[in-house]
């Protein structure tokens, strides 16, 4: 990818798909906000092995964040995030300016009922309702085949699905593993922000997770057992404020009394100002 690859204006994108589909390619898209890791990068690589064409878009989506939350402080590292998409042959990053996306006069936003308002939703208000927005314009302006999500961020996933249902938006939508550090810490762009002491501890998001698996792979039912264990492990660890604890159905993110089919344990912590999300899949018989 050369530097002439990075595009700012909804114009230029589109010529830019235009062509590769002239040229008989698939078009694929990795929605990210920049300050790219590894995570990012399995996005990327699963995009370049199922499309043509790969449309990386770097945008610090400024509906997603609340008034007191970290919009400003977020991290832009753009040199380093081209350097990486060069690297991973993207063949178009779109980064547009705000006022690209959000012209004045902006009033038109997407809401997911019932499901914004859950989990993250409920100490992020707002937060899923800029999601799904800005993530809708993208289809629009990119109209890919295949867009490619991360695991990592669940509720988000879920939720843009039944948003592509709904609204009959022509693209697939492909969710891949969540990449994590050596000990079991998943990726994010926050962890920067991390001191050492907390990113020693952040490992308790995790360690958590797995024994709450332990706890359903002993024969654990009782969803309300399994909460409390995870809780309990958060609450033992320096530093660390819980947000939630959740044992959820995975479809549907409703709250679950007995663990049945495909089963989410998610937790939300903060470490200072710094909140960190976690989640596992599991497949439960009854
Ligand atoms: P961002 O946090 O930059 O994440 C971009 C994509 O990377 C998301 O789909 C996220 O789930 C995925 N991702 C992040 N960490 C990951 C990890 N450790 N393993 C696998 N995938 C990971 O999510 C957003 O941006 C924004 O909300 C966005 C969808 C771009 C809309 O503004």
């Amino acid at each position: 990818m050369s530097s002439q690859a990075v595009v700012g204006s909804i114009e230029a994108v589109r010529e830019a798909v235009a062509k590769a589909r002239q040229r008989g390619r698939s078009i694929g898209l990795v929605p990210t906000m920049g300050a790219l890791h590894a995570g990012h990068v399995s996005l990327i690589r699963a995009a370049r092995h199922e499309t043509g064409f790969v449309i990386v878009s770097i945008f610090v989506n400024p509906t997603q964040f609340a008034p007191a939350e970290d919009l400003s402080r977020y991290p832009r590292p753009l040199a380093q995030d081209l350097a990486i998409c060069a690297q991973e042959g993207v063949d178009l990053v779109f980064h547009p300016d705000v006022e690209i996306l959000y012209p004045p006069g902006f009033r038109t936003f997407v809401e997911i009922h019932g499901l914004q308002d859950l989990l993250c939703g409920a100490s992020r208000p707002g937060h899923f309702r800029g999601v799904a927005t800005v993530v809708l314009k993208l289809f629009h302006i990119v109209q890919p085949d295949i867009a490619y999500f991360g695991q990592k961020d669940a509720q988000q996933a879920r939720l843009l699905q039944r948003m592509v249902r709904d609204l009959d938006v022509p693209v697939q939508l492909r969710i891949c593993p969540i990449v994590r550090e050596p000990d079991g810490l998943a990726l994010s762009s926050r962890n920067q922000y991390l001191d050492p002491d907390q990113r020693r501890e952040a490992t308790a998001l995790y360690r958590a997770l797995q024994e709450g698996h332990r706890l359903v792979e002993g024969g654990e039912r009782d969803a309300a057992a399994v909460q409390r264990a995870l809780a309990e492990r958060i609450h033992t660890t320096p530093g660390a404020v819980l947000d939630y604890a959740a044992v959820v159905d995975a479809e549907t993110l409703q709250p679950l009394t007995r663990l049945k089919g495909t089963v989410l344990l998610a937790l939300a912590v903060k470490f200072g100002a710094t909140r960190l999300i976690d989640n596992i899949q599991l497949h439960v018989d009854s």
